[in-house]
């Protein structure tokens, strides 16, 4: 099959020197691709800034911001079945990007005013034809209700919700403890390496798709 993963945190700048980001790694996505990969499926990967070494046999598409991993997605959409949106896209940006570096100016306190990053998932609800997605969803609350609503709203097959606050689970780890919903069913896993719970994402696709 034909897959699109994309991974990792965008930054969102403020001025030429500073962004607005998230805690991702990247390593829970770039697990997805190595994996499907591995297995013979072709795989471009749409990738945010991390410090990791692309995976083998991929294709890799480097972005930045959330605008830019949505025309990303956007082009390479068409020829895949399968999307994976494993990335952190951050949710705000700020609404005035400087050209020049902010000056402190001996202010005491600084507002910054953000408007909402592109919602990628709902953006493209409407390409989304016989593809399967694949969502997740990092949670420090509600997990269940969460992942249900965001299951529902962003019209997707698949999402992999992890409690953040669990140790091991999440951010900057080389393990994740997740559980994976469908419409119908939900599945909690072991605390396993992230390169396991790829295996097992992959397993659960490969049945949706019957590929
Ligand atoms: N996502 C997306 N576009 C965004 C934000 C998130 O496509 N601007 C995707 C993520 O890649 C993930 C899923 O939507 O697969 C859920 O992301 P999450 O950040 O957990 O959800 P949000 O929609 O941002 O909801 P909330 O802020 O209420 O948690």
């Amino acid at each position: 099959m034909k897959l699109l993963i994309t991974a990792g945190p965008t930054r969102e700048p403020l001025d030429p020197v500073r962004f607005l980001s998230n805690r991702s790694s990247g390593k829970m996505g770039y697990a997805l691709a190595e994996e499907a990969a591995a297995r013979g499926h072709e795989v471009t990967l749409i990738s945010g800034p991390v410090a990791l070494q692309p995976p083998k046999n991929a294709q890799v598409v480097r972005v930045v911001t959330a605008a830019d991993m949505l025309a990303a997605v956007k082009l390479h959409l068409k020829k895949c079945d399968v999307l994976i949106m494993a990335a952190a896209v951050a949710d705000w940006r700020p609404a005035r990007v400087g050209k020049r570096k902010m000056k402190k100016g001996g202010a005491q306190r600084l507002t910054l005013e953000l408007q909402p990053t592109p919602d990628i998932l709902k953006s493209i609800g409407k390409l989304k034809g016989r593809r399967i997605f694949v969502g997740f969803a990092a949670e420090t609350h509600n997990l269940r209700a969460e992942a249900k609503r965001k299951l529902r709203e962003k019209n997707l097959d698949l999402i992999v919700a992890n409690d953040v606050t669990v140790p091991g689970a999440g951010f900057e780890v080389e393990t994740n403890c997740v559980t994976i919903f469908d419409a119908q069913s939900e599945e909690q896993w072991p605390l396993l390496a992230k390169r396991d719970v790829a295996e097992r994402i992959l397993d659960r696709i490969e049945d949706l798709g019957k590929f």
